[in-house]
């Protein structure tokens, strides 16, 4: 009873917050509006979503086709067994994550627990906007701290901030999107052993899994301590399948049991079986797809230093571009040149945000990009 009240409440709270999910939506497709519907050339570049091109891995597509006859089914009984295989593939209990639609889903439900009208969402700016966005629009007090100038979070501004406030749900997201900066393990440590009292610390590592930099590291083993930290992952990115919506949040059992009141339904099976596959053949698909990845980065840094243009030092599946003016002439041209990079990133107005996309795909990117900065 008490759990369906709160879901009611929950869902009036969700249409009275119904302007977040417009928000969300709208930046998520704004770059497609830049080009009208029917004006979208066929072979457009995709390269404004940190989606993966390599889409889900092969064993994946194998176990979707096995179970789509009978999908049917709702297959309750099998979703034990797959959290717990979710949970071990990160020496995890299946009482310490709960699933979700994608990572937003438990995003969502982190920003609804943890703040309050008198407890703020702390934050970075600019940082993931959907987090932001749904603390605005449940009325939430929302305080952004400054980036350093090497554009990592400033922990002790963090930390300040949730003391001065006495308490509050700090939501990092390590590395960053839009940056593509990461905050160094040792930071973390210092903001978890330092989180004022009635702090949550809320870490979204979506893009954790392309981090090549020995000192940048997952903030699991927290959980696995009991801190009072939630890690946000997602298999949207790394693992190819953002259409397929399958995310978790890995915390401690009493934090756990908090989300899990919140907790919409079970994911889908075609999405559940897709990521056990997956999770069978682990070791091998992350260090393919982030060597692979890693290295067309890189082709880019190279191209980009040789005709000096600044970037900051990307460790996710994008990279910002320092364009020395205005970005938007940049967003506003590039997709009539058959390329959709990222949307705008204030207060980094010269930003342009590149997704990393194929080595074809990235040779498109740097002619349509090279045009309109030499005009
Ligand atoms: C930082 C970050 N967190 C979370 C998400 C949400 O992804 P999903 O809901 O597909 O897991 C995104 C999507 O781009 C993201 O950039």
């Amino acid at each position: 009873m008490d759990s369906m009240l709160t879901r009611r409440g929950f869902a009036t709270r969700l249409s009275l917050g119904a302007a977040a999910f417009r928000i969300s939506t709208e930046m998520a497709y704004a770059q497609r509006a830049t080009v009208k519907a029917g004006e979208i050339p066929k072979d457009m570049v995709w390269l404004n979503a940190n989606e993966n091109p390599a889409g889900p891995p092969a064993v994946s597509l194998d176990a979707m086709r096995d179970v789509l006859p009978s999908s049917g089914r709702y297959h309750y009984n099998e979703f034990g067994q797959i959290e717990s295989l979710i949970a071990g593939s990160e020496k995890l209990t299946a009482d310490q994550i709960v699933t979700g639609a994608g990572s937003s889903e438990v995003l969502h439900t982190a920003v609804d627990i943890f703040t309050s009208p008198t407890r703020p969402l702390i934050s970075v700016t600019p940082a993931y906007e959907l987090p932001i966005e749904l603390a605005r629009a449940l009325g939430r007090p929302v305080v952004l701290t400054k980036l350093r100038g090497d554009y990592t979070a400033d922990v002790k501004l963090l930390a300040e901030a949730a003391d001065k406030a006495h308490g509050g749900l700090i939501y990092l997201c390590n590395p960053n999107n839009p940056t593509s900066a990461a905050v160094k393990s040792s930071d973390v440590d210092w903001l978890v052993a330092n989180l004022p009292a009635n702090t949550t610390l809320l870490m979204d590592e979506a893009y954790i899994h392309f981090v090549e930099a020995p000192d940048v590291k997952s903030a699991i083993p927290y959980v696995r301590q009991g801190k009072e930290v939630i890690v946000a992952r997602t298999f949207s990115k790394i693992y190819g399948m953002a259409g397929l919506r399958v995310g978790f949040a890995a915390a401690k059992p009493s934090i756990i049991e908090k989300l899990s009141e919140l907790k919409a339904n079970v994911i889908s099976i075609v999405g559940a079986r897709a990521v056990v596959a997956a999770l069978k053949d682990r070791e091998n698909i992350v260090r393919e797809r982030k060597a692979g990845l890693a290295k067309t980065r890189r082709e880019l840094c190279a191209w980009l230093r040789e005709r000096n243009v600044k970037y900051i030092e990307p460790h996710a599946n994008f990279l910002m571009i320092d364009t020395g003016r205005n970005a938007k002439e940049f967003i506003n041209t590039m997709p009539s040149l058959g390329v959709a990079p990222g949307r705008p990133f204030p207060p980094l107005d010269n930003m342009l945000r590149v997704t990393i996309g194929t080595d074809p795909e990235m040779a498109k990117f740097r002619d349509a990009f090279w045009k309109v900065y030499k005009s």
